[in-house]
Protein backbone atom coordinates (compact mmCIF):
# COMPACT_ATOMS: atom_id res chain seq x y z
CA UNK A 1 0.00 0.00 0.00
CA UNK A 2 1.35 3.17 -1.01
CA UNK A 3 1.22 5.90 1.51
CA UNK A 4 2.29 9.62 1.83
CA UNK A 5 5.77 10.71 3.79
CA UNK A 6 5.79 12.99 6.92
CA UNK A 7 8.84 14.54 7.72
CA UNK A 8 8.22 15.93 11.15
CA UNK A 9 11.43 18.59 12.70
CA UNK A 10 11.85 18.20 16.15
CA UNK A 11 13.70 20.98 17.92
CA UNK A 12 13.68 19.52 21.39
CA UNK A 13 15.03 22.70 23.49
CA UNK A 14 16.58 24.92 20.91
CA UNK A 15 15.51 27.97 19.22
CA UNK A 16 14.55 31.54 19.86
CA UNK A 17 13.21 34.61 17.43
CA UNK A 18 16.56 34.44 16.10
CA UNK A 19 15.79 30.83 14.65
CA UNK A 20 12.71 31.97 12.78
CA UNK A 21 14.14 32.72 9.50
CA UNK A 22 14.92 28.88 9.26
CA UNK A 23 11.79 28.11 9.85
CA UNK A 24 10.94 30.54 6.94
CA UNK A 25 12.92 29.17 4.72
CA UNK A 26 11.49 25.39 5.32
CA UNK A 27 8.18 26.81 4.62
CA UNK A 28 9.21 28.47 1.19
CA UNK A 29 10.62 25.34 0.17
CA UNK A 30 7.81 23.53 1.32
CA UNK A 31 5.22 25.08 -1.04
CA UNK A 32 7.58 23.27 -4.23
CA UNK A 33 7.05 20.00 -2.22
CA UNK A 34 5.10 17.06 -4.32
CA UNK A 35 1.48 16.93 -2.48
CA UNK A 36 2.67 12.55 -1.25
CA UNK A 37 5.13 14.82 1.01
CA UNK A 38 4.41 16.86 4.29
CA UNK A 39 6.59 18.60 6.13
CA UNK A 40 6.52 19.64 9.94
CA UNK A 41 8.24 21.78 12.46
CA UNK A 42 7.86 20.73 16.20
CA UNK A 43 9.84 23.54 17.54
CA UNK A 44 9.57 24.29 21.79
CA UNK A 45 6.16 25.77 22.63
CA UNK A 46 7.04 29.19 23.16
CA UNK A 47 8.18 29.86 19.21
CA UNK A 48 4.55 27.91 18.29
CA UNK A 49 3.10 31.07 17.39
CA UNK A 50 5.19 32.95 16.09
CA UNK A 51 6.39 29.84 13.85
CA UNK A 52 2.90 30.43 12.48
CA UNK A 53 3.05 33.38 11.39
CA UNK A 54 5.61 32.89 9.30
CA UNK A 55 5.24 28.73 8.43
CA UNK A 56 2.95 29.98 5.04
CA UNK A 57 1.85 27.45 2.54
CA UNK A 58 2.03 23.38 3.66
CA UNK A 59 4.71 23.71 7.06
CA UNK A 60 2.76 21.97 9.81
CA UNK A 61 3.80 23.30 12.60
CA UNK A 62 3.74 20.74 16.20
CA UNK A 63 4.13 20.70 19.56
CA UNK A 64 6.75 18.29 21.69
CA UNK A 65 4.67 17.49 24.14
CA UNK A 66 1.19 18.20 25.71
CA UNK A 67 -1.17 17.87 29.36
CA UNK A 68 -3.77 14.86 28.86
CA UNK A 69 -6.13 17.53 30.76
CA UNK A 70 -8.01 20.45 29.58
CA UNK A 71 -7.13 22.78 32.29
CA UNK A 72 -6.39 23.46 35.48
CA UNK A 73 -3.77 23.37 38.56
CA UNK A 74 -0.82 22.07 36.81
CA UNK A 75 2.04 24.61 36.54
CA UNK A 76 4.31 24.94 33.63
CA UNK A 77 1.77 22.37 31.70
CA UNK A 78 0.24 23.60 28.34
CA UNK A 79 -3.45 21.73 26.97
CA UNK A 80 -4.26 20.58 23.81
CA UNK A 81 -6.84 23.60 23.19
CA UNK A 82 -3.80 26.26 24.20
CA UNK A 83 -1.50 23.91 21.40
CA UNK A 84 -4.47 24.68 18.98
CA UNK A 85 -4.73 28.25 19.30
CA UNK A 86 -1.22 28.82 19.53
CA UNK A 87 -1.41 27.13 15.94
CA UNK A 88 0.03 23.70 16.52
CA UNK A 89 -1.71 20.88 14.28
CA UNK A 90 0.14 17.97 15.82
CA UNK A 91 1.80 16.88 18.65
CA UNK A 92 5.01 14.26 19.32
CA UNK A 93 3.76 12.92 22.44
CA UNK A 94 5.85 9.60 24.75
CA UNK A 95 9.14 10.92 22.82
CA UNK A 96 11.83 8.45 24.98
CA UNK A 97 13.41 12.02 26.58
CA UNK A 98 9.95 12.38 28.27
CA UNK A 99 9.31 8.76 29.02
CA UNK A 100 13.10 8.86 31.00
CA UNK A 101 13.50 12.36 31.62
CA UNK A 102 9.85 12.78 32.98
CA UNK A 103 9.11 9.57 33.98
CA UNK A 104 5.84 9.33 31.78
CA UNK A 105 4.74 5.93 31.67
CA UNK A 106 2.60 4.11 28.74
CA UNK A 107 -0.60 5.32 30.45
CA UNK A 108 0.38 8.63 30.71
CA UNK A 109 1.31 8.61 26.46
CA UNK A 110 -2.04 6.97 26.18
CA UNK A 111 -3.60 9.93 27.87
CA UNK A 112 -1.93 12.46 25.70
CA UNK A 113 -2.65 10.73 22.46
CA UNK A 114 -6.57 10.53 23.54
CA UNK A 115 -6.63 14.29 24.43
CA UNK A 116 -4.93 14.91 20.87
CA UNK A 117 -7.29 12.93 18.70
CA UNK A 118 -9.90 14.06 20.64
CA UNK A 119 -9.08 17.91 19.73
CA UNK A 120 -8.86 16.97 16.07
CA UNK A 121 -4.77 17.23 15.82
CA UNK A 122 -2.71 14.46 14.71
CA UNK A 123 -0.70 12.75 17.71
CA UNK A 124 3.09 10.89 17.00
CA UNK A 125 3.43 8.35 19.76
CA UNK A 126 6.78 7.27 20.38
CA UNK A 127 7.98 4.20 21.04
CA UNK A 128 11.69 2.59 21.10
CA UNK A 129 14.29 -0.28 22.85
CA UNK A 130 17.54 0.99 24.26
CA UNK A 131 20.58 -0.69 23.75
CA UNK A 132 20.44 -2.75 26.39
CA UNK A 133 17.17 -4.08 25.27
CA UNK A 134 18.13 -4.86 22.00
CA UNK A 135 21.15 -6.72 23.12
CA UNK A 136 19.25 -8.56 24.94
CA UNK A 137 17.42 -9.50 21.86
CA UNK A 138 13.66 -7.94 23.52
CA UNK A 139 13.16 -5.24 20.97
CA UNK A 140 9.82 -6.48 19.55
CA UNK A 141 8.62 -7.68 22.89
CA UNK A 142 9.46 -3.87 24.55
CA UNK A 143 8.14 -2.14 21.13
CA UNK A 144 4.61 -4.46 21.31
CA UNK A 145 4.43 -3.00 24.80
CA UNK A 146 5.09 0.10 24.47
CA UNK A 147 2.36 0.00 21.55
CA UNK A 148 0.04 -1.93 23.73
CA UNK A 149 -0.10 0.67 26.65
CA UNK A 150 0.69 3.79 24.84
CA UNK A 151 -1.56 3.39 21.41
CA UNK A 152 -4.92 5.12 21.98
CA UNK A 153 -8.23 3.93 21.37
CA UNK A 154 -9.46 5.62 18.38
CA UNK A 155 -7.20 5.91 14.78
CA UNK A 156 -8.01 9.05 13.29
CA UNK A 157 -5.14 11.53 13.30
CA UNK A 158 -2.75 8.51 14.61
CA UNK A 159 0.78 8.16 13.44
CA UNK A 160 3.21 6.27 15.48
CA UNK A 161 7.28 6.81 15.41
CA UNK A 162 9.86 4.28 16.01
CA UNK A 163 13.04 5.72 17.83
CA UNK A 164 15.67 2.96 19.20
CA UNK A 165 16.66 5.23 22.29
CA UNK A 166 20.19 4.56 21.80
CA UNK A 167 20.05 5.83 18.06
CA UNK A 168 18.57 9.46 19.33
CA UNK A 169 21.56 11.89 18.60
CA UNK A 170 24.31 9.29 18.63
CA UNK A 171 24.89 9.20 14.90
CA UNK A 172 24.05 5.73 15.28
CA UNK A 173 21.38 3.77 13.46
CA UNK A 174 19.89 0.16 12.81
CA UNK A 175 20.52 -1.51 10.01
CA UNK A 176 18.14 -1.00 7.07
CA UNK A 177 17.08 -4.91 7.76
CA UNK A 178 16.60 -4.08 11.11
CA UNK A 179 14.48 -1.06 10.52
CA UNK A 180 12.56 -2.97 8.39
CA UNK A 181 11.88 -5.40 10.79
CA UNK A 182 10.86 -3.50 13.61
CA UNK A 183 8.36 -1.39 11.22
CA UNK A 184 6.44 -4.43 9.45
CA UNK A 185 6.11 -5.97 13.38
CA UNK A 186 4.62 -2.21 14.58
CA UNK A 187 2.31 -2.62 11.28
CA UNK A 188 1.39 -5.97 12.49
CA UNK A 189 0.29 -4.76 15.85
CA UNK A 190 -1.73 -1.67 14.16
CA UNK A 191 -3.69 -3.62 12.03
CA UNK A 192 -4.70 -6.04 14.70
CA UNK A 193 -5.64 -3.18 16.79
CA UNK A 194 -7.10 -0.99 14.44
CA UNK A 195 -8.11 -3.48 11.29
CA UNK A 196 -7.70 -1.52 8.08
CA UNK A 197 -7.45 1.69 9.24
CA UNK A 198 -3.87 0.46 10.77
CA UNK A 199 -2.70 0.07 7.15
CA UNK A 200 -3.01 4.31 6.82
CA UNK A 201 -1.20 4.65 10.17
CA UNK A 202 1.90 6.59 9.33
CA UNK A 203 5.15 4.52 10.77
CA UNK A 204 7.74 7.11 11.22
CA UNK A 205 11.68 6.23 11.99
CA UNK A 206 13.59 8.91 14.07
CA UNK A 207 17.03 8.48 15.19
CA UNK A 208 20.40 10.06 13.66
CA UNK A 209 18.37 10.72 10.41
CA UNK A 210 20.28 12.34 8.12
CA UNK A 211 20.84 13.92 4.04
CA UNK A 212 23.01 11.34 3.92
CA UNK A 213 21.01 8.47 5.18
CA UNK A 214 17.33 9.41 4.44
CA UNK A 215 17.05 7.98 1.04
CA UNK A 216 17.47 4.33 1.84
CA UNK A 217 15.66 4.67 4.89
CA UNK A 218 12.72 6.11 3.20
CA UNK A 219 12.27 3.65 0.69
CA UNK A 220 12.12 0.80 3.49
CA UNK A 221 9.03 -1.04 3.23
CA UNK A 222 6.34 0.48 5.94
CA UNK A 223 8.65 3.50 6.57
CA UNK A 224 6.37 6.34 6.23
CA UNK A 225 8.28 9.27 6.91
CA UNK A 226 10.99 10.64 9.56
CA UNK A 227 11.20 12.32 13.02
CA UNK A 228 14.14 14.22 12.55
CA UNK A 229 15.83 16.19 15.71
CA UNK A 230 19.73 17.50 15.32
CA UNK A 231 19.12 17.63 11.63
CA UNK A 232 16.24 19.58 11.89
CA UNK A 233 17.69 22.74 13.41
CA UNK A 234 18.85 24.24 9.93
CA UNK A 235 17.04 24.49 6.77
CA UNK A 236 19.62 23.35 4.79
CA UNK A 237 19.93 19.94 6.46
CA UNK A 238 16.42 19.22 6.88
CA UNK A 239 15.08 20.20 3.55
CA UNK A 240 18.29 17.74 2.21
CA UNK A 241 16.04 15.14 4.18
CA UNK A 242 12.96 16.61 2.60
CA UNK A 243 14.52 16.23 -0.46
CA UNK A 244 15.02 12.64 -0.12
CA UNK A 245 11.14 11.99 0.35
P1 LIG B 1 18.13 12.89 16.33
O1 LIG B 1 16.83 12.91 17.27
O2 LIG B 1 17.64 13.03 14.91
O3 LIG B 1 18.94 14.08 16.78
O4 LIG B 1 18.82 11.59 16.55
C1 LIG B 1 15.67 12.23 16.89
C2 LIG B 1 14.59 12.43 17.92
O5 LIG B 1 14.88 12.47 19.12
O6 LIG B 1 13.41 12.55 17.55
Amino acid sequence: MARAKLIVGNWKMNGTAAELGEIAAMAAAGADLPAHVTLAICPPATLIDRARTVATGRLVIGAQDVHAAGHGAFTGSVSVAMLDDAGARLVIVGHSERRADHHETDADVRAKAEAVLEGGMTAIVCVGETAAERDAGTTLTVINAQLDGSLPGSVTGLAVAYEPVWAIGSGLTPTLQQVGGVHAAIRTNLVARYGDAGEAVAILYGGSVKPGNAVEILAIDNVDGALVGGASLTAAEFLGIVRAA
